[in-house]
């Protein structure tokens, strides 16, 4: 029980094409929260500067990224898409959060780990700091709730530490503010200002695996372009990268207990079942006993039916850059007047002089 308003917030970075598991670990649930709930959806420009600094076409990969959006169902009007770095607030919160954070916290992050490599004291400060900002993005409107895939779980469970390391340090200020929202943490009910977001990742689709290898994330960094399904794939592509891809001799079993070790049929399958909105079981329901010679033309026409219309719309819009552009504006300004409000009262929480 909390006494916040459900809101959605969710982010992808501009970098590198968009594939299958940003598309069913993300971008479909976007779509689906979409019908039930107030949402934001962002294009993170300023985190893609922690992997790349010097972009020959962020512009261009910030319009695709709205094009995917939209071209995937995505209603600007209903609700709010822009690019991150139109609305200060985040950067302003940013700040904040890392002085709320612990260089501990950061440094414990598998991504950070992952990305920062060995020479890890010549990573960019922003990498470090990345989880912050994205703690920012997510509670500069008080955001309640937070589609991703399982990739960054990790981050969203620091969105929550910092949320209420900041509720405690500040819970005096905030009592006397009166601008203490109550919920329940355990068993206690409390006063915080930020809202501990919940997670929403699950589903056969949370984590996508490479098509060339089931122990890496299917990923846009990945040097072999056959490892993943571009959502710009045109048909033959798609069908082509799922006949390619690494399987096993056996057939398939009949019961997801039966994939247990067997990573790359059991990415097939959650594939399928992402795209045809089923469960893995009733997957193999359909499919066990059957050979991957058998499953994989199913799978392609499946992907091939399922992408080439977002495909399509996304070249459509993609031409529009004025009305992308437009999206983005008019998405700016929205969010920006609820970003400043909750700024407004950080601002006066931490005694930052601000009339
Ligand atoms: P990004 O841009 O790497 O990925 C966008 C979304 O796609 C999901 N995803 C996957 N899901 C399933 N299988 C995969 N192989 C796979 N690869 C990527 C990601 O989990 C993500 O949901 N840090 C975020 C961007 C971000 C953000 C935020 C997200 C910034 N601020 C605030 C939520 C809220 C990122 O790098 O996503």
């Amino acid at each position: 029980m909390s006494g916040f308003k459900q809101l959605v917030f969710s982010g992808v970075q501009p970098t590198g094409n968009l594939h299958l598991g940003n598309y069913l670990g993300a971008i479909k649930k976007f779509v689906a929260l979409q019908e039930s709930n107030d949402c934001i959806y962002c294009v993170v420009d300023l985190h893609s500067l922690t992997a790349q600094l010097v972009h020959d076409d962020l512009v261009a990969q910030t319009r695709s990224i709205t094009a995917a959006f939209l071209a995937s169902g995505i209603d600007p009007k209903k609700h709010i898409v822009f690019n991150q770095s139109r609305v200060m607030q985040h950067a302003e919160l940013a700040w904040i959060f890392n002085c709320v954070a612990r260089i501990g916290w950061m440094n414990r992050m598998t991504q950070f780990k992952d990305k920062a490599g060995k020479d890890r004291e010549n990573a960019s400060l922003g990498l470090l700091a990345y989880p912050s900002l994205m703690a920012a993005d997510i509670l500069v409107y008080r955001a309640t709730h937070v589609p991703v895939g399982d990739d960054q779980k990790q981050h969203l469970e620091l969105t929550r530490d910092i949320a209420q390391k900041f509720n405690n340090d500040f819970s005096a200020r905030i009592a006397s503010l009166g601008v203490g929202v109550p919920m329940q943490i355990g068993d206690e009910t409390v006063n915080g200002f930020f809202p501990i977001t919940e997670p929403v990742i699950g589903g056969p689709a949370a984590r996508i695996m490479s098509l060339r290898d089931g122990s890496k994330k299917m990923s846009k960094s990945d040097p072999s372009d056959l490892s993943r399904i571009n959502l710009t794939d045109d048909a033959d592509t798609i069908s082509k990268k799922i006949r390619k891809a690494k399987t096993d001799p056996d057939a398939l079993p009949g019961e997801v207990a039966g994939l247990e070790g067997r990573p790359e049929a059991e990415n097939l399958v959650g594939i399928y079942a992402g795209l045809a909105d089923m469960t893995k079981e009733a997957v193999l329901a359909e499919f066990g006993g059957r050979q991957f010679s058998d499953f994989k033309p199913a799978l392609a026409d499946l992907a091939v039916e399922k992408l080439a219309p977002v495909a399509g719309e996304m070249r459509r819009i993609s031409a529009d850059t004025a009305y992308i552009d437009a999206v983005l504006r008019d998405g700016g300004e929205r969010a920006g007047t609820k970003a400043e409000a909750t700024m407004k009262t950080v601002r006066e929480i931490i005694g930052l002089l601000d009339n």
